[in-house]
């Protein structure tokens, strides 16, 4: 741990074990030590379990399995809690600037005016790509997802950050890596729409200069609007992190083969573009827009998800760890219908999306299951009407996550019980047989 983040994390109290784990296999006892974190949740250790009897666990989706001890993000889905590093996401979502959020989840505490001065400082001064990187945007066609591109460019900066893992630092590289994802973000856009690309401006706030680096043209002069910033500024916050997820737990992964911080985020983007994951923004408007096209018919699309043969599921619905209400969707429902009215936008999607939050919530099938509206549902809308194209609605996820799995990657760096992440596996396969020459198969 660097003497900077060992002198601010405040230490956190630990509660006291409830004791040992028993465990009984093939009539053989197992005593197993318990864990437990700060708000109460119960980890059995089975660390050695399988030197001690053998066997190993198994947890398809690792649903039940904790991979690491983290200090960063607390979530009870039950109750809908989300904190980063003890404070409520409200409290962070009303009061705070992203770049602050950012320097919390990464070192720890919210920092003063001068750490945060220098932070900000250090990503205005990191924001402009290497003018040789401007040109591997030439290399894609213009037809290429800006994830594809967010992820190729975010592992290309470790050849030009190389990071041997010893002379390194790390906190620079932390910086340009915010700094500059905002620039690659935009001029991935850019590219789809054969406009030129803007350079990031100092005199702008981080969310400012990103919409610039978006929406200006050399042309004539551009003003950000002071609303779109700031419903940016919540959107970011609010996907800032979110303990262990897909795209985190990758990170974390790769990570752990002390591979660098450029190389592990690039494979946490790769995986959170899926549509199960963070796709699910862009899964989102596309169904409502079917929905609309559809002539508005969403009690049929409540049916048809309704109807596992359909293969069809109401995106931004659901979530694994949320079985009451996802805090974010909260914020977000609310903060659409505010931001659309201050920016004078009225969207058809809005409604059919909260009409198809209403069937849903009061339909059985979902009740049972507690499928509830995710951060996804809303932050499309929003995205939409700041003028954000669709494609890009899962950067805009990849933009807020950015500062939760650069925590994550440092945090398990700095944990000296870190080993390379390797599970196992039950075997289910041919059992031994021998090779059958090619002219006799
Ligand atoms: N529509 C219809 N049925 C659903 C949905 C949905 N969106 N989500 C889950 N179910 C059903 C599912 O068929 C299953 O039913 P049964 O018990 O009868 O087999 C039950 O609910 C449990 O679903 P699951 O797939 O076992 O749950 P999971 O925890 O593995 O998956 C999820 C969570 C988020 C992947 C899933 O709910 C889903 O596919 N949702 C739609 C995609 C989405 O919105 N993803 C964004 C997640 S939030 C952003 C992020 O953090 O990435």
């Amino acid at each position: 741990m660097s003497q900077q983040t060992k002198d601010l994390v405040e230490e956190a109290p630990v509660a006291a074990s409830p004791g040992l784990a028993e465990l009984v296999l093939d009539g053989k006892e197992y005593e197993l030590p318990t864990v437990v974190g700060t708000e109460g949740e119960v980890g059995i250790d089975i660390t050695q379990l399988r030197s001690r009897s053998g066997a190993i666990t198994l947890d398809p989706g690792y649903g039940n399995t904790g991979s690491c001890e983290s200090a960063i993000t607390f979530i009870d889905g039950d109750a809908g809690i989300l904190r980063y590093r003890g404070y409520p996401i409200e409290e962070l979502a009303e009061q705070a600037r992203f770049t602050e959020v950012c320097f919390l989840l990464i070192y720890g505490h919210l920092p003063k005016s001068q750490e945060l001065a220098d932070f900000e400082s250090r990503l205005t001064h990191h924001s402009l790509l290497h003018e040789d990187m401007k040109k591997f945007f030439e290399g894609f066609p213009s037809s290429a997802h800006p994830m594809s591109m967010l992820g190729s460019m975010v592992a290309s900066l470790s050849s030009y950050y190389p990071d041997d893992g010893k002379s390194v630092d790390l906190d620079l590289n932390i910086a340009r890596l915010i700094a500059k994802a905002p620039t690659i973000a935009a001029y991935s856009y850019k590219k789809n729409i054969g406009q030129p690309f803007i350079y990031p401006r100092n005199d702008l706030s981080y969310c400012e200069s990103f919409l610039q680096m978006m929406f200006a043209v050399p042309a004539e002069p551009y003003a950000v609007r002071p609303v779109v910033a700031r419903a940016l500024n919540l959107l970011l916050i609010l996907h800032a992190d979110h303990e262990q997820n897909c795209s985190t737990s990758t990170v974390r992964m790769v990570g752990s083969s002390q591979a660098n911080l450029f190389a592990s985020v690039s494979a946490g983007i790769c995986a959170l573009w899926g549509p199960l994951h963070g796709g699910a923004n862009q899964a989102v408007i596309e169904m409502l827009q079917r929905i609309r096209d559809d002539g508005g018919d969403y009690p049929k699309y409540v049916a048809m998800a309704k109807d596992k043969s359909s293969g069809f599921r109401l995106m931004g619905f659901g979530h694994r760890v949320y079985k009451n209400f996802d805090p974010r969707a909260k914020i977000l429902k609310a903060t659409a219908d505010e931001v659309l009215a201050e920016m004078g936008v009225r969207d058809p999607l809005l409604d059919i999306a909260k009409a198809l939050e209403e069937v849903a919530l009061h339909d059985e099938f979902f009740v049972s299951r507690k499928l509830y509206p995710n951060v996804d549902f809303y932050s499309g809308i929003i995205y939409r009407a700041m003028g954000i194209p669709t494609n890009m609605f899962t950067v805009m996820f990849a933009l807020g996550r950015l500062p939760g799995w650069i925590a994550h990657w440092k945090e398990m760096q700095e944990d000296p019980k870190t080993r390379i992440n390797r599970p196992r596996q039950i075997y289910t396969g041919a059992t031994q047989r021998p090779f059958v020459p090619i002219d006799q198969r």
